[in-house]
């Protein structure tokens, strides 16, 4: 797969999605954004992948925001219709797609930066990252789903407070307040990317797809999440991952999943 500003790396059962525009510290201008949608629907596709990795290349940023230079001139129409584009096409669809996502934040993860982060599954960080919401700062919002997933992972106070101020936490701020759940120094942060995928990995991808809906459905409105586990729960016994994971326990041997 070739991109303009994004590579992909496959190996093991574990992609790399690196976001590679340097010189503007990896920020999301349109056409990066489509390219990271149809990257991540190649790798749905791909049976040979497992778990997701999102990267930025260098060692300065993740993503330090939306490209702040493509929509400075927009009108009101426009600047929903950005949102909307956007979240629809990268960062709802991140969220719900059925194989595990992390993200790898590796230096300024800010505005859209941040809320990509967030849209993944969980996040682990290098000690020099540095994350914040500074869209007020411009005179915009977050757009990209920041003001509805910061409250889900940080709490109401402390996701108001970040919006509020524009302000940057460190990595280590980020994992006390559970915006990320491991801090490493930067050259261990894709090693344990990675230990973590393998991990995720020995398991049922057709449970881990069923998980991920059922932990998305606490979030929907109108939707009751205990009926969606309920239902799901239900459906993984007619799986052959199912059938496979209880007979290699009681064989007391390692589960090899078909992933059906
Ligand atoms: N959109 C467009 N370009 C961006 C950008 C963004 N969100 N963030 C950084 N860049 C560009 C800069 O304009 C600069 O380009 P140039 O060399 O052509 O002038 C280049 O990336 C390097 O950034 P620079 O600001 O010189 O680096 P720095 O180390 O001094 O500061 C930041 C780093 C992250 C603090 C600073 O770039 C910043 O505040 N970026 C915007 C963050 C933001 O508000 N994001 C939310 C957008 S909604």
């Amino acid at each position: 797969m070739k991109f303009n500003n994004i590579l992909v790396e496959k190996e093991n059962g574990l992609a790399k999605i690196i976001i590679n525009r340097p010189k503007k510290l990896n920020a999301l201008n349109k056409e990066t954004i489509e390219a990271i949608s149809t990257a991540i629907e190649v790798l749905e596709e791909d049976a040979s992948v497992k778990v997701l990795v999102i990267t930025g290349s260098g060692e300065k940023a993740f993503v330090a925001g939306a490209d702040i230079s493509e929509f400075s001139n927009y009108s009101v129409d426009e600047g929903g219709a950005l949102a909307k584009k956007g979240q629809e096409m990268l960062f709802d669809y991140i969220e719900n797609l059925s194989k595990p996502v992390i993200a790898a934040v590796n230096g300024f993860a800010l505005g859209g930066g941040l809320e990509l982060a967030m849209a993944c599954h969980f996040r682990i960080a290098s000690e020099n990252a540095k994350m914040g919401l500074p869209e007020v700062s411009l005179g915009v919002i977050p757009g990209y789903g920041g003001t509805q997933r910061l409250p889900q992972l940080v709490g109401k106070g402390k996701a108001m407070e970040l919006i509020m101020t524009a302000g940057m936490i460190s990595a280590e701020e980020a994992k006390v307040c559970g915006l990320v759940n491991h801090v490493v120094p930067l050259e261990a942060l894709l090693p344990l990317a990675e230990k973590l995928a393998n991990k995720i990995m020995r398991n049922s991808s057709v449970a881990m797809g069923a998980a991920i809906r059922a932990v998305n459905a606490n979030f929907e409105d109108g939707v009751n999440g205990y009926e969606v586990e309920i239902a799901e729960f239900g459906e993984c016994f007619g799986t052959d991952d199912f059938t496979e994971g209880t007979t290699a326990f009681l064989e007391k041997r390692k589960a090899n999943f078909p992933g059906s």
